[in-house]
């Protein structure tokens, strides 16, 4: 895949079937910490204890890798629990060649594969991540967990539709925990009205690398 180092100096990768980048152009690293890590409040529920992350396009896993760097260097012994859904399990292996300044990037080295449940998953004492591989459409309605944050990460709309559709949308909201908070870089009109029939209270993100601000939606 074509390389593309970021403004910030991270590199990312362009998607040839999608004809896009995994990340902003204007920074890869620094579009997980401020699009998702931050708005998600991931360093203040680290501090509780115990986190539980769903990670909607595991892509290159910077957003799920910013997320345990985080919440590591909030409280080192906080337990967090990511479930990453990604549907092309190539990108695992293009993921090898990269190298973002994010402390915990070397464990996707460490990744072990269940066959019988098609995921990849690294446990430690206080991180637990499994990736599933699979369409989140369908993975969504397998997990019966409840989630206190979710980064909502596939590519454009107009490219990756199901993953902004009011039916996904609405898997992903019944399982978030009250006060949970859903984070993505879109802020298209449409996209926050599918977000609110969804049953989610909509709102700005921060401002990072251009004029318009992301989408923060909360659980109530
Ligand atoms: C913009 S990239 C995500 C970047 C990623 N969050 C990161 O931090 O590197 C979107 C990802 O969504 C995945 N994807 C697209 N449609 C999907 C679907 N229906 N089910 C699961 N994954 C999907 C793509 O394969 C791609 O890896």
């Amino acid at each position: 895949m074509e390389k593309l180092i970021t403004e910030d100096g991270s590199e990312t990768l362009r998607n040839p079937d999608y004809d896009e980048f995994y990340h902003s152009k204007s920074g890869a690293v620094e579009e997980a910490f401020e699009k998702y890590v931050r708005p998600c409040r991931i360093r203040e529920m680290a501090k509780k204890g115990h986190l539980r992350v769903l990670d909607i396009g595991f892509g290159l896993g910077y957003n799920a890798i910013a997320a345990i760097d985080e919440a590591m260097n909030s409280n080192k012994s906080c337990e967090i629990e990511i479930f990453s859904l990604e549907k092309d399990k190539t990108v695992l292996e293009e993921l090898r060649s990269l190298k973002p300044k994010l402390q915990h990037y070397g464990i996707l080295n460490g990744l072990e594969y269940d066959p019988a449940n098609n995921a990849y998953s690294y446990e430690d004492k206080n991180i637990f991540l499994k990736i599933k591989i699979g369409n989140a459409v369908d993975t969504i309605k397998t997990l019966s967990q409840r989630f206190d944050a979710v980064f909502l990460d596939p590519f454009s709309p107009s490219k990756n539709p199901e993953l902004w559709a009011v039916e996904f949308l609405s898997d992903v909201a019944d399982r978030m925990n009250p006060g949970a908070i859903l984070a993505t870089y879109s802020y298209a009109k449409k996209i926050r009205q599918n977000l609110e029939k969804a049953g989610l209270e909509v709102g700005d993100g921060p401002v990072v690398g251009r004029r318009s601000p992301s989408t923060v939606a909360v659980r109530k």
